[in-house]
């Protein structure tokens, strides 16, 4: 289904247009992302579609949650032009062959966690290029590794568009805001700020000058561990453009982990350098 929200012109293919992929459910994060793209981009547009090829078989596709009739609200409220919400059937029609595969830097971190995750998403991502033929496409930090792949692939496919990447917004205890955040009991929202926590033990060491990876990555295994619900699958301080553990820090460092607290999933980064902010992939 395609939701047109407000009167698009017929220059819009001639003036710059902003592309905010989401899977729905939205929430802050997301709107930082349409309205920062309503700042720059004569034309904005979103798609909302929870992509199956991007989910694992033991995952939480089925109850990913959705709320299709308030994020269209919300997307008008950010004053996004156009809405692409298509069922999966129109995304990935029968006999649908044809994925795109990222290969390096898409194997670490949430790649070796989630195997084939970031074939699911590089695939939809380039079907939403196609579809949109975006100037300027949005993304949030707390992916960082969403956005490493995005842009390795939009370089090496020659799509020529700015992946914009915008903070992470946050709760006010620091938990990073995610559509996932819902399935959180009580007690265990309590304990997910451990996450942002630990980024912040590892954050101030490295501002104190240390440059070698093992005692940040050990700084923020010791602060979860002081979070009884909190069962770490990665923790991780590394090279922000190869996405490879440190050993010394050559050009600053992307600290991220993955973080299970009770049956949920949650993710979340911060950065030094601002190779991660580059609207274009830069290798030096
Ligand atoms: O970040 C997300 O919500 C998804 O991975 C994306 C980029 C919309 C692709 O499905």
């Amino acid at each position: 289904m395609l939701v047109l929200l407000k009167f698009v012109n017929s220059r819009w293919h001639t003036r710059h247009v902003g592309l905010v992929p989401t899977m729905g459910y939205l929430h802050e994060g997301h709107l930082s992302l349409c309205r920062r793209a309503r700042s720059e981009c004569a034309h904005v547009a979103a798609s909302i579609f929870v992509n199956p090829t991007q989910f694992g078989p033991n995952e939480d596709l089925a109850r990913y949650p959705r709320d299709l009739p308030r994020d269209l609200r919300l997307l008008e409220q950010a004053g996004v032009d156009l809405v692409l919400t298509p069922d999966p059937g129109e995304m990935y029609p029968p006999n649908f062959q044809t994925y795109v595969t990222v290969e390096q830097v898409t194997q670490s971190l949430e790649g070796a966690a989630r195997p084939g995750h970031f074939r699911g998403v590089a695939t939809v991502v380039a079907k939403l290029f196609n579809i949109f033929q975006p100037d300027r496409a949005y993304f949030g930090q707390k992916d960082a590794q969403q956005v490493v792949v995005i842009k390795q692939m939009a370089r090496d496919l020659d799509w020529a568009l700015d992946v914009i990447v915008c903070p992470t917004v946050r709760e006010p205890d620091g938990l990073a805001m995610s559509s996932r955040n819902i399935y959180l009991t009580p007690e265990q929202r309590r304990a997910a700020t451990v996450l942002y926590r630990a980024l912040n033990v590892a954050k101030a060491i490295w501002e104190s000058g240390q440059r070698e990876g093992e005692p940040l990555r050990q700084a923020m295994r010791e602060t979860l561990a002081t979070e009884s619900l909190a069962r770490p699958e990665y923790v991780s301080a590394a090279d922000p453009i190869s996405l490879d553990e440190l050993g010394i820090a050559r050009r600053g460092v992307l600290l991220s982990m993955a973080v299970r607290i009770g049956a949920t999933r949650l993710i979340d980064n911060l950065f030094w350098n601002d190779v991660l902010l580059q609207e274009r992939l830069v290798v030096r």
